[in-house]
């Protein structure tokens, strides 16, 4: 990465203020699971719910999406409907065929969240204060107290990395860029000549000159 100047560098700062984390939660392959789901509405509820709690079961408290995380429930549920015992004699029964494959539904999406955990979902989100200080120290060279130019990251059970605190308010953003401003300045001082990087030597020598750095307007 060659930089050219210092509204490149100003625009790197400011920028790693918003660099945002993403993950996506993928769903297992084979039946369609809201018809699987349909299956224990229809079949189901009608005992396992919230009123009659039979077998201390409530389907209607989980869902499609939830299955990994009750997982012994429904590997009982696999045995109860492989060897027909669910649901009861007497009661309306789906096909042979349905039960059998609501249960290899089952059984896959256990065997997927085992081979791949359950992480739930993870929204994107902008690097809190610390990352921030670390991504300038490992680009730059420069060790800086994210304190002292960023507010307060909000945590959320004990947590600093949960996207629902680290948004990127209108507030936020205009932190991100006067800290950037006031950064920059001190990559001149911090760098010598003797630095090993020729990316840092140019920047350095880009930025010693005060009176640009500072006028320096790129956003
Ligand atoms: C007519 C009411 C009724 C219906 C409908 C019914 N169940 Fe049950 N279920 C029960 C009762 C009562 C028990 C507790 C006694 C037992 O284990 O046999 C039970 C127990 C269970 C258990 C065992 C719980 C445990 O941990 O011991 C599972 C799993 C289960 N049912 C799954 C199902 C599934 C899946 C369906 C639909 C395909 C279903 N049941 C439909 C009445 C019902």
């Amino acid at each position: 990465m060659r930089l050219n100047g210092t509204r490149q560098i100003l625009t790197l700062i400011a920028g790693l203020g918003t660099c945002f984390a993403a993950s996506a939660a993928s769903a297992p392959k084979g039946a369609d699971p809201h018809s699987q789901w349909k299956l224990i509405e229809t079949y189901c509820f009608d005992c396992h719910n919230t009123e009659d709690w039979a077998g201390s079961v409530a389907f209607d408290t989980m869902s499609v999406d939830t299955i990994p995380e009750e997982a012994k429930v429904w590997e009982t549920t696999v045995k109860k409907l492989k060897g027909g015992l669910m649901p009861p004699a007497g009661s309306a029964q789906p096909s042979r065929e349905e039960a059998l494959q609501l249960a290899s539904f089952l059984e896959t999406t256990l065997d997927t969240s085992l081979e791949k955990p359950y992480v739930g979902h993870i929204p994107l989100r902008r690097l809190n204060r610390r990352e921030y200080a670390n991504a300038i120290r490992d680009l730059i060279g420069l060790e800086i107290n994210p304190a002292t130019y960023l507010p307060d990251d909000e945590v959320k059970d004990g947590f600093d990395t949960d996207a629902a605190g680290l948004r990127v308010t209108p507030t936020f953003l205009d932190q991100a860029v006067s800290s950037a401003r006031e950064i920059v300045p001190l990559i001149g001082r911090a760098c010598t000549a003797e630095t090993e990087s020729p990316t840092v030597r140019e920047m350095s020598a880009r930025v010693a000159r005060p009176s640009r750095a500072i006028s320096a307007r790129p956003f």
